[in-house]
């Protein structure tokens, strides 16, 4: 095994932890972490990860499945790895937060402070190689893919999940989370909505009549899910961009068939062609708007012709369903402060603070906290908000909120709405935008959606003269607290 070459000087280290094994000490010791034994794969463990999620935001145990019936012990499921403020910032190298706002601003702080990403280093060997199963030997079911939610069309291997391609013309390696339900022990489909990066490559293969190879990694670090669920730009290797995350590079392995980047420390990795001819029917599947949306269709298959995995295997299981969900703590965090980034790259000035809503499932509501410096400034906030790549994908609704609002509380966002938003005047409309047929209020293609653009700031033009609140002054706060301490818990 080669080791790692040093990071780029600029770039902050997280020194953090080897791999999800080293993660599930880590949160057993921080007592995040729950063993649940004897859950089957058929439905139950699919309810428990979301009803326990669903039951406390931000704070929920992950959950480790063992002894899963009909499967020998040791093969496990893990759910909701990084989906809590604790848990996330271990991945994410950063200090202990205790708001929403401390997590984002620690996370552009980093960014800001040279982010760069490292690219992958290639290995030899690696954990992953611990097991290889080759054509007639491979049975993905010899996994515990869980049958997820009631109404699915089959079982679903991956949902935290990585899938590899590599692009045909550029040579560029793409990374992203899409589902991936099994047909059979050797055959799997992989759903992939419209403009995604993986789908836009495979569409290269496909017009050429060409298999197109892919590699999917169905348990991984949790750092690896966070950077293959964004909408991270075109053209730029997520495993790179994961590896400036981590502060190190990503130790990889060439795979036997197509030379793809397997990730060394994974612990379940299919490696095969999507055959553009051999179509079968997939889904449907409970969705992350929390809606069956779209119907079972009919997709591309892969031939799974090489299975990699590591002894006593750990699949990842995110459960998409009606917010909030066991992954969008995590991806509110980090799409927001993407989204601050990419506001602030794009010119403006005076951003307070963003959070994407689990109640919008991390991407439908949207609010971005400004000091106001100028007409048209909250215009611009909310626009930028809106169309930059990493908050556009199937968003509806943007709110723009003056820096008295704290964006991540919602009771504070609906107050501003309801005293300092005109409707007819502050709400813009844009049409037409990137969505997906998992998008409930669509129903046939193309899949495009209207947003909103909701200006619930004070008037520009009279900011200064508007009704000041009705409240405590902070001093004033201040000093009955002290002298009434415990009146305030
Ligand atoms: C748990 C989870 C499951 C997802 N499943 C899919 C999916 O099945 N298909 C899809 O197109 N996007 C899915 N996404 C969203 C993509 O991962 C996300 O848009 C990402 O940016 C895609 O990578 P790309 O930008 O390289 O295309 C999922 C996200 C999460 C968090």
């Amino acid at each position: 095994m080669t080791d790692s070459p040093a990071p780029a000087a600029s770039t902050p280290q997280n020194e953090g932890y080897l791999d999800l094994r080293e993660l599930v000490a880590r949160f057993e010791e921080m007592g995040e972490l729950e063993r649940v034994e004897g859950a089957d794969w058929n439905l139950e463990i699919g309810a428990l990860s979301e009803t326990v999620a669903a039951a406390d935001p931000g704070r929920a145990k992950a959950l480790l499945f063992d002894r899963i019936p009909g499967y020998p012990e040791g093969f496990r499921i893990m759910s909701g790895a990084a989906n809590a403020f604790r848990r996330l910032a271990l991945v994410l190298g950063l200090p202990e937060p205790e708001t929403e706002m401390d997590l984002v601003r620690a996370y552009r702080r980093r960014a800001r402070a040279g982010f760069k990403p490292i690219p992958p280093v290639e290995m030899t060997t690696g954990p992953i190689l611990e097991n290889v199963d080759r054509d007639e030997d491979v049975d993905v079911l010899k996994f515990p893919a869980p049958f997820v939610h009631e109404h699915d069309g089959g079982r679903y291997i991956g949902t935290d999940d990585l899938v590899i391609m590599r692009d045909p013309d550029t040579g560029w390696t793409n990374v992203g989370t899409y589902r991936v339900m099994v047909h059979d022990r050797n055959t799997v489909a992989i759903w992939m909505s419209p403009g995604k990066h993986g789908r836009l490559i495979s569409e290269k293969y496909f017009a050429k009549n060409e298999p197109c190879p892919v590699l999917i990694s169905c348990g991984q670090d949790p750092n690896l899910f966070l950077v293959a669920h964004q909408e991270v730009d075109y053209e730029l290797d997520e495993l790179a961009y994961a590896g400036g995350q981590r502060g190190r590079a990503i130790e990889v392995i060439p795979s036997e068939l197509h030379g793809l980047p397997i990730p060394a420390y994974a612990e379940v990795v299919l490696e095969g062609e999507m055959l553009p001819g051999e179509l079968r029917e997939e889904g449907p599947f409970g969705e992350f708007m929390g809606y069956y949306a779209s119907n079972a269709s009919e997709l591309p298959i892969v031939r799974v012709r090489r299975v990699y995995w590591r002894n006593s295997p750990i699949l990842t299981l995110a459960i998409p369903s009606r917010p909030p969900e066991n992954f969008t703590f995590a991806r509110a965090t980090v799409k927001s402060a993407m989204i601050w980034d990419e506001v602030e790259k794009a010119g403006l000035p005076g951003v307070k603070g963003v959070w994407c809503h689990e109640s919008g499932a991390g991407r439908l509501f949207n609010v971005i906290a400004i000091e106001q410096l100028y007409p048209g400034h909250a215009s611009q906030a909310g626009m930028l908000a809106a169309s930059c790549h990493a908050g556009n994908y199937a968003g509806r609704w943007v709110v723009v909120v003056d820096d008295d609002i704290d964006p991540s509380n919602l009771f504070d966002v609906t107050w501003a709405m309801s005293t300092r938003c005109d409707p007819p005047e502050d709400i813009q409309y844009i049409k037409r935008s990137w969505s997906t047929p998992l998008d409930p209020l669509l129903r046939e293609p193309p899949w495009q959606n209207n947003r909103a653009v909701v200006d619930a700031c004070r008037p520009y033009g009279w900011k200064d003269e508007f009704p000041k609140v009705a409240e405590a002054s902070p001093e004033l706060k201040a000093s009955i607290r002290r002298k009434w301490p415990q009146l305030y818990g």
